[in-house]
């Protein structure tokens, strides 16, 4: 019973806190923590870098030829206490948080190539279950057939409060109207987009988390999680 590992999808819309709450609930449990949007976030930073995507146009051409080339991986740093993520052996945790990645991300994000690529790295990582993995499509495409999934959402103004007040807490300038509006185009792309939009898989656990403290939110999720871990496979 102990070795039952199980899979947990957490999908939902742009600043849900599901990052927060899936470190949390993979510190308690010993899992692998999984943040499959900072796999999107890199290959977004890339194209940035290289000018493949600008305000105005996308060669995702060249991104896609690209492709093979970049190497995605995720390290444990014990200052921040999870993992960072690399690309081409190169720190960039910090750099794909910022507003113009998140404002670029969802072009990316909607190129079918791009997420073949990551989705099957995700699933390498989820092999041996034991992983609690944030996203867009965790439970409807990565994982379909995941012990547990959860589908989190908030107003979009609460989402933007939060985001809103993290950015300025690292010190980045940013205001809350331009916040608001990237959660809300995200909103957008993100559940329209042909391959893969953002939707509920139809066994997912939909929480609101709009009024929830973080604590309630996670006692909430842990209390379902152990639920789903102490049914006999
Ligand atoms: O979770 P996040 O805000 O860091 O994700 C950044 C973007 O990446 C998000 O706007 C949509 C995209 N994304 C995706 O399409 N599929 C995922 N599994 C994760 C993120």
């Amino acid at each position: 019973m102990t070795d039952h590992k199980i899979t947990i999808a957490i999908d939902g819309f742009s600043s849900t806190g599901k990052s927060t709450v899936a470190k949390q609930l993979a510190k308690e449990l010993s899992y692998v923590y999984v943040d499959t949007g900072a796999m999107y976030r890199a290959i977004t930073l890339y194209a940035m870098r290289k000018k493949y995507i600008t305000k105005d146009t996308f060669d995702e051409e060249s991104l896609i030829k690209d492709l093979p080339s970049l190497n995605l991986k995720f390290a444990f740093e014990a200052s921040r206490g999870f993992a960072a993520i690399y690309l081409n052996d190169e720190n960039i945790e910090d750099e794909v948080r910022t507003l113009e990645v998140s404002q670029y991300v969802s072009r990316v994000a909607a190129v079918s190539k791009v997420r073949a690529k990551l989705v099957s790295q995700q699933q390498l990582m989820g092999l041996e279950k034991g992983v609690v993995m944030d996203g867009r499509d965790i439970g409807t495409v990565v994982f379909p057939n995941a012990e547990l999934k959860i589908f989190m959402t908030a107003t979009a103004e609460e989402r933007a409060k939060r985001r809103f007040k993290e950015m300025k807490e690292k010190g980045q300038e940013v205001s809350y109207d331009e916040v608001l509006k990237n959660v809300e185009e995200r909103d957008h792309l993100d559940t329209t987009r042909e391959d893969s939009p953002l939707v509920k898989a139809d066994d997912a656990i939909e929480i609101d988390n709009s009024s929830l403290t973080l604590e309630e939110q996670f006692n909430t999720l842990l209390n379902i999680a152990n639920d789903v871990i102490a049914k006999p496979n």
